[in-house]
């Protein structure tokens, strides 16, 4: 493990006691984490998930997501699954699974209560422990306090602060450490071996697979004659439970798989037939920014799923946009892929049939909501921006608002550039961002902008001297 690089760690919440090793946190609900890095790096064992073994891969099977429905029914809301107007648009009857509504904001809280409460009364007294950057931590959290289960989370230094304040208002001990989701991993193995907390792998301890399956068998029972599912992918844990219950109980339903094109790991892993490491870029769809899928996931969901598209992050974003103002509904990024795939046109066979798409997640960051917006309203047309090159002579300013004016365009920023203009000395720049009805008008515009002024940029700009912007 690389060193750290944060380290914080919340009170241990005393519902949550019942440990008595010597490492455990300190009396004051402190955890001694100073103590516990020296020992630790002394040890270099590299460990392995007894749950998730690349050697022996486990296939859940249908009775699994029966019980995990009948184990999780009170504690777990069963969500609406309701037709969209959005049908209209896309010739497709769609209808949204909306699993966002969950208590936590998403699906994850299936798997996790289900895992947490098929444990060994001596193991429920223990505890778990998890590393994750949101959702999984989230549901395990609130989960283990329902239940009155010790719950650790491991999160990285880039988790959401909103998420690491949550997770320890649900009772949960908070421990942030590691660069990325890997680290937090290898320190949360290494702590659970340690203080005996069970590891619970997000997305593919078959517990959780199970658990994550029931959304499927809620589907099928909310809506009838399905011929697709849609349902976002990182690790696969969803996908494999889903994948499952949907055939099991409609073979010709078809399992399609939404990742996004910045980490399509489980694309890669169904090629390769095993799980192969994908290197993930920084992408809207953060929860399924997974570099290798789970090997339980993966077994279970290979033969089942129909199809893989990758979805690109303008997509992403536009969903997400869409499914604010049509549906009114607050989805995240990775739970927005679904959607995306048919906005990009992805899913052609789609058109005229009945399609289910989960919204599996509501956990946005009210900033990257705001950008989000911002750059659906960009790929949609409906914010433009573009320079032109106007005189510098009195009215010249006013000239250009005036057009814009009389095409219907909203002026959101304007800026003028004239110290540094090479052109000629009685010109100035102008860098407008304007609103727009949509890509039509938007074309509009920048024609009549063009028979207007000579030297008019069209879009975002990087260098104002360059010859293009003239
Ligand atoms: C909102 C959301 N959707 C989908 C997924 C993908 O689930 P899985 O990792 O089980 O494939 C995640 C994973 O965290 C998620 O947070």
């Amino acid at each position: 493990m690389s060193t750290e690089t944060n380290n914080m760690v919340n009170g241990h919440s005393s519902m949550n006691g019942d440990i008595s090793s010597d490492d455990d946190p300190m009396p004051n609900g402190q955890f001694d984490e100073g103590k516990n890095m020296e020992e630790e790096e002394e040890d270099t064992e590299v460990l392995k998930d007894p749950f998730c073994d690349p050697e022996h891969p486990r296939q859940i099977q249908f009775q699994d997501i029966s019980a995990a429905a009948y184990k999780i029914k009170n504690g777990v809301q069963k969500t609406p699954c309701t037709w969209s107007t959005m049908s209209h648009h896309f010739k497709t009857d769609i209808y949204f699974k909306k699993d966002f509504l969950q208590v936590t904001g998403s699906f994850k809280e299936r798997g996790a209560r289900y895992t947490l409460q098929m444990l060994s009364k001596e193991q429920k007294a223990r505890g778990v422990i998890a590393a994750s950057a949101g959702n999984h931590a989230l549901a395990l959290a609130y989960h283990g306090q329902e239940l009155k289960i010790p719950v650790t989370v491991v999160m990285p230094v880039v988790a959401p602060l909103m998420k690491i304040n949550l997770c320890q208002q649900y009772g949960a001990r908070v421990i942030v450490k590691g660069v990325d989701i890997g680290e937090s991993r290898e320190h949360a193995m290494r702590l659970g071996k340690k203080q005996q907390l069970q590891y619970i792998n997000g997305y593919d301890h078959p517990h959780i697979l199970a658990g994550q399956g029931t959304m499927g068998l809620e589907i099928m029972d909310q809506v009838s004659d399905v011929d697709a599912v849609i349902v976002p992918v990182g690790g696969g844990g969803l996908i494999a439970g889903l994948a499952l219950a949907v055939k099991s109980l409609s073979p010709e339903t078809l399992v399609i798989g939404v990742e996004s094109e910045r980490c399509c790991s489980f694309s890669n892993a169904l090629k390769a037939g095993k799980p192969i490491y994908t290197k993930a870029s920084s992408t809207l769809a953060d929860g399924l920014a997974v570099p290798t899928v789970g090997v339980n996931a993966l077994a279970t969901a290979a033969p089942l799923v129909d199809k893989m598209v990758v979805v690109s992050e303008e997509a992403i974003a536009l969903s997400i946009l869409r499914l604010i103002e049509i549906e009114k509904a607050v989805v995240e990024g990775a739970g927005a892929t679904g959607l995306a795939a048919l906005i990009q046109g992805k899913l052609p066979e789609l058109e005229n049939k009945r399609v289910v798409i989960a919204l599996c997640g509501g956990n946005i960051d009210t900033t990257i909501l705001g950008r989000c917006m911002e750059r659906g309203l960009a790929a949609d047309g409906r914010l433009c921006t573009f320079t032109a090159t106007v005189t510098d002579r009195p009215g010249g300013i006013a000239e250009l608002a005036k057009l814009l004016a009389q095409m219907g365009a909203s002026i959101k920023d304007i800026y003028h550039e004239r110290a540094w203009l090479k052109a000629d000395i009685f010109s100035v720049q102008v860098k407008v961002t304007v609103e727009t009805r949509d890509k039509e008008h938007a074309r509009e515009l920048e024609q009549a902008l063009r028979a207007k002024y000579a030297h008019v940029y069209w879009g975002p700009q990087k260098d104002c001297n360059k010859q293009e912007c003239m």
